[in-house]
């Protein structure tokens, strides 16, 4: 067992079964934007191991492009690393790790659209829908998990436990300390 393994308590989605539920998710989601200028918009960090398997299952063409956020409380959100390309008349896929309260997706998704895409969908890993707050949903949906805090395949704990190739429950000694 190595170093990072050994915080976590539960696996709660192996390996095996991110890859098999990706191979029908690209499937899903190519059917929908064949033939289409599409653009994945990931939202780094957390989303990145994600899309890079994801883009993988895709059979459909499409382009890559990154945006950073600061974290906000209640205030505006601000724009850290902006998109490198215009997205008017494109079809916009935001890919999320996890959605959450939706609070910070609703923020980005209304900040795209005022830019005049063609259209804005979300694609999330992982959807723990009974924590919304926001009124937003994703269009394509890996995985929906119950409310626990969930680290691995790109999701961190203090920025650690993003390298773990599954997505696990950490051990409650990790946050204690
Ligand atoms: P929200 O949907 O606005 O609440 O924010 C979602 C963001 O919170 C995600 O992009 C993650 O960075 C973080 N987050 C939410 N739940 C978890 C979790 O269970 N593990 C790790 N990060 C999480
Ligand atoms: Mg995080």
């Amino acid at each position: 067992m190595t170093e990072v393994e050994k915080g976590v308590q539960t696996v709660l989605v192996t390996e095996e079964e991110i890859r098999q539920r990706l191979c029908e998710l690209g499937k899903e989601v190519s059917a929908v934007y064949q033939g289409q200028d599409l653009l994945l918009v990931t939202l780094l960090k957390g989303a990145v191991v994600f899309l890079a398997d994801f883009m993988r299952a895709l059979e459909c063409h499409c382009e890559i492009d990154f945006l950073v956020t600061s974290s906000f409380g209640g205030g505006a959100m601000k724009i850290i690393k902006d998109l490198e390309v215009p997205i008017e008349g494109r079809h916009v896929l935001i890919v999320e790790d996890i959605l959450d309260s939706g609070i910070k997706l609703s923020k980005i998704k209304d900040m795209l659209e005022a830019r005049n895409p063609a259209s804005v969908r979300i694609v999330t890993l992982l959807d723990k829908p009974s924590r919304r707050k926001a009124d937003v949903n994703a269009d394509f949906t890996g995985f929906v998990i119950p409310d626990e805090f969930v680290v691995g395949y790109g999701l961190d704990y203090d920025e650690k436990y993003r390298n773990l190739p599954f997505v696990g429950v950490l051990k409650p000694e990790v946050y204690t300390g």
